[in-house]
Order: structure tokens, then sequence, then C-alpha cells
């Protein structure tokens, strides 16, 4: 009993072989972003589901969970706290390093956006090994906020990033095997 939405969102996902490397099934959010029906159906089925959860705080993962975090806060009358990369950031800043396939990278976030107790919703296109939204819980909580889920628009659940979320809730649109 999928949401009927949810087919539609996903004929617009592409999916590249090879690509920015060899051996990587890179998913693309564009389609979905020239298809304004389908665009607002994933904003939607995620409005609905945070409208009344005292969520007052949207974080977005850049680059892309800039695309998805803003109009899903602004609907639900949040604020939008952007996650970035280093060195992008003006003020003052906490940082969380994480690790990936090859090397590392690591989250910012500007101090004072968030205040402790707060309820916040994480948000980004979507979930591989799961460091990078690990990173961003981490960040946020060591502000004293309170992470009330993850949302992304698709997981690949063979990566089980899920596992890596320390038990957090994880909502997702759609499953890529
Ligand atoms: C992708 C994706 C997520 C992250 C997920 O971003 O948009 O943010 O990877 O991977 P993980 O679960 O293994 O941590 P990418 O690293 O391509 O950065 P970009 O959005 O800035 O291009």
């Amino acid at each position: 009993d999928e949401d009927p939405r949810i087919h539609g969102i996903k004929t617009k996902i592409g999916v590249v072989p090879n690509f920015p490397k060899p051996g990587i099934m890179f998913q693309d959010i564009t389609p979905l972003l020239l298809d304004p029906k389908a665009f607002k159906d994933a904003v939607d089925l995620f409005v609905e589901r945070y409208k009344d959860k005292s969520i007052s705080v949207v974080a977005g993962i850049e680059a892309r969970g800039f695309i998805f975090g803003p109009p899903i806060a602004l609907a639900i009358g949040a604020k939008f706290v952007p996650l970035r990369k280093p060195r992008k950031l003006p003020g003052e800043v906490i940082f969380e390093e994480y690790v990936l396939e090859y090397g590392s990278d690591c989250l910012e976030m500007h101090l004072g956006a968030v205040e402790p107790g707060e309820r916040v919703l994480v948000v980004d296109d979507l979930i591989a090994t799961g460091g990078t939204l690990c990173a961003a819980m981490n960040l946020l909580e060591r502000v004293g906020a309170v992470v009330v889920e993850c949302a992304c628009l698709i997981e690949l659940p063979d990566l089980k990033g899920r596992g890596r979320l320390n038990g957090k809730p994880l909502y997702v649109l759609v499953e890529y095997q």
C-alpha cells in the first residue's frame, strides 16, 4: 500500500552507470526537478509527514539537501540551516569529519543557528553508506538539538547506511536495489 505518488517519483530518478567513477551507479535527481508535479509530490510527502511534529529546524546537507530542504522548511514553518562543506560559511562554525570510501570529508554548521532543545529534521537526497547523515546528526546533537528523523528521497539499502544512524529513524521515499 505504497502512496500512488511514489511511482511517479521513481520514474523521474535516473540511474547513470559508472558516474562519476567506474563502478558507481549514480542516482540522478535532476529529471525529478524538471517535472513540477513529481517534484511537488516528493516535497508534499515529506511535508505531510512532518507538518505536525513540532519541528523548528530543517537542516539540509550540501549540495542536494539544499534542493529539497528549503521547500519543506517553508511549508512546515521551520527555519532552514545549511550544513556545508568546509570553508563556505563565514561565521564561527563547528565541524564534523567523516570517512568516505577514499579519503574523508567534513560538514560545518554556523554556531548559534540551532538552539539547544530545538527539534530538527535532517534532509538529503540520498543515503549510501550513511557517513554523511551520521556526521550531520553528530553536529546537531553536539549543540544540544533533538534530531527527530532523517529524510532522504533515495536509499541504497545494500550499503547498510541505516545501521550507522545510531538507531535514529530514517524515512525514504524510494529504495534502489
Ligand atoms: C552524496 C549524497 C549524500 C552523500 C551520501 O553527496 O548527496 O550527501 O553522498 O553518501 P553516504 O551515505 O555514503 O555518506 P556527495 O558526496 O556526492 O556530495 P555533493 O552532494 O556535494 O555532490
